[in-house]
């Protein structure tokens, strides 16, 4: 059995931010499901907002006008205090990655260089060309190696243990051998990410399931607001790689089969640089009436923008397009479509990264903190990870260091660890049934088809009946390939039961919030309705059965009014 006193799972950013603020006088430990310079948050790619100034245009902002920004953005559904908490603590963030050695870009006279980013009111957001959470995870990396942090790499975590309230630890699988590990954690903090490879249409990585949000839900934590779903504005059609809205920071139009720039018709103010949320609803529109180009995709024209600017701030774009596309964006526009991108709802936890069982906390996108509402700002996920990263470090510190060990915790992790076991043993001993990436395809096509951008009852009602088939289907599983060494099939099988929780979740908050609001788009419901719907999602699951309950939105100083772009 390994010990821990604080067990991070996750090696992205807001798992190392939250490694480097624990207490290194705690015995620390990081699991990561890929090495951790291969999560995720490597493919952020325009920027971390943060109210610098050092933009010649920005020199009036400051961080409660970065907070206006998020709370608007979000369609007033960010709990404000949380918001707030966040934009305060940006600029140290950012000086103190500057410290740790991140190579941000530079404007002339050294200062980090920052661009236009959607829905911001001033230009906020540094960047390190186009490869931001690439520099920032590397940085933190290192500093974790400096640091000595252990790190368990290739492993899955199965099953969280809780009991009495508690939480216990949890329960691994070794990729290496496919040997089941009981993992006893005085504290644990979940950095697990998302969950986009529920759709289709993704720019999420493939190991991008969300299991570890699944988790938690099935460990009886409720999940917050999961039917807002971000769907990224512009993505490189047919492959989905994200092309950044740094393309648009700088100045990139978006043009459909008329030779329009037609976002005009839909944010005259903003253009381009709307919220995400209001962009990718106007291309797929501009799609759907018959103004795309093969009725699929619309122009990202950088053109204009010249050589020397795409080649110095923008390389990772261009690459992207020529190795994947075969057009150089300085030559040609670029084919870009919208894609799943970003999960605003998660593990519901407090501003302190708490949640209701004691000793579990979650940071980063598989959370729930309530900072984004119902549509995040482009370059507020990365602040989002630093900044709650820490302070999940620094709370499960606090946690540890008050708090007695629980007794009889070694018997109940071991027992938990055998019925996994036993459950391998299930799927592994089976010849026949159902085939795990059948079931994988049946999932992203029902979620891509009825639970996208543009929803509806019908829809909805359609989807939810089709996942329970799903997990009915899912009983009959079983291993086809039996060597359990690095065996995709088997992580598939053990991921596929929370992704199969998550689309309940997202499609039943999304069938009962009868009202459109930021990303959650009702063709039945077309507005916002305040009166009714100013409130958080909860899904909490009870005796295998999604329970759904709501709570307010903590509202300060702005009062939700129209969004105007
Ligand atoms: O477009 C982008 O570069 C993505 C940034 C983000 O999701 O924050």
């Amino acid at each position: 059995m390994i010990r821990q006193d604080i067990l991070i799972v996750g090696g992205g950013l807001a798992g190392l931010a939250a490694a480097l603020s624990s207490d290194p006088q705690l015995k620390v430990a990081v699991i990561s499901k890929v090495h951790p310079l291969r999560s995720h948050s490597v493919a952020a790619q325009g920027g971390i907002n943060a109210p610098l100034g050092n933009n010649p245009d920005a020199k009036d902002d400051n961080w409660e006008k970065h907070a206006f920004d998020t709370i608007k953005g979000s369609d007033y559904l960010a709990d404000q205090d949380v918001a707030e908490l966040m934009c305060e603590r940006a600029v140290p963030a950012i000086y103190e990655l500057e410290h740790m050695g991140v190579p941000f870009s530079r404007f002339p006279g050294g200062v980090i260089a920052q661009r236009p980013f959607g829905g911001a009111g001033f230009p906020r957001t540094c960047y390190a060309a186009d490869r931001t959470g690439l520099v920032i995870l590397h940085t933190l990396f290192e500093q974790s190696i400096r640091k000595n942090v252990k790190f368990y790499n290739e492993w899955l975590v199965t099953k969280l243990i809780v009991k009495d309230g508690k939480c216990l630890g949890v329960i691994v699988c070794d990729f290496a051998t496919g040997q089941i590990i009981p993992v006893e954690a005085r504290a644990v903090i979940f950095a697990t990410g998302g969950y986009g490879r529920v759709y289709q249409k993704t720019t999420n990585a493939f190991i991008n399931h969300g299991s570890g949000i699944g988790i938690a839900y099935k460990a009886g934590i409720p999940l917050k607001d999961m039917e807002f779903v971000q769907f990224h504005p512009t993505s490189l059609f047919d492959v989905n790689i994200l092309i950044t809205e740094g393309a648009r920071g700088e100045g990139g139009y978006l043009v459909n089969n008329k030779g329009k720039r037609f976002m005009a018709d839909y944010a005259p103010l903003a253009m381009e640089l709307a919220p995400r949320d209001i962009v990718a609803r106007a291309i797929q529109t501009e799609i759907d009436n018959g103004n795309g180009f093969e009725d699929q995709y619309v122009h990202l024209d950088l053109r204009h923008i010249g050589e020397a600017i795409i080649k110095k701030r923008l390389p990772g774009i261009r690459e992207i397009c020529i190795n994947f596309a075969e057009i150089d964006p300085i030559e040609s526009p670029i084919p870009i479509q919208p894609a799943q991108h970003y999960s605003m709802g998660g593990i519901d936890v407090n501003m302190k990264c708490s949640s209701c069982v004691e000793g579990f906390f979650a940071a980063g996108e598989c959370a729930c903190v309530s900072i984004h509402g119902a549509n995040r700002l482009g370059g507020n996920s990365l602040l989002d990870t630093v900044v709650f990263g820490r302070i999940a470090g620094e709370e499960a510190s606090n946690y540890v260091k008050g708090s007695e060990k629980s007794n009889n915790s070694e018997k109940i992790l071991l027992e938990q660890a055998l019925e996994v076991k036993m459950k391998v043993e299930e799927w592994e001993g089976k010849d026949s049934g159902e085939k795990m990436f059948r079931l994988l395809n049946r999932l992203k096509e029902v979620m891509s088809e009825k639970v996208g951008i543009f929803r509806d009852k019908r829809d909805l009602t359609e989807a939810l009946e089709k996942i329970l088939e799903l997990k009915e289907d899912y009983k009959r599983i079983y291993i086809s390939g039996k060597c359990l060494r690095y065996s995709q099939e088997l992580v598939n099988i053990f991921e596929f039961d929370s992704m199969l929780n998550l689309a309940e979740v997202i499609t039943l908050g999304a069938l009962k919030r009868e009202e459109t609001r930021g990303s959650h788009f009702r063709l039945d419901f077309n507005k916002r309705n305040d009166k009714d719907w100013l409130k958080h999602t909860l899904v909490t699951r009870e005796e295998d059965k999604a329970r759904i309950s709501y709570k307010d939105v903590k509202i300060n100083k702005y009062k939700p009014v129209e969004r105007k772009y």
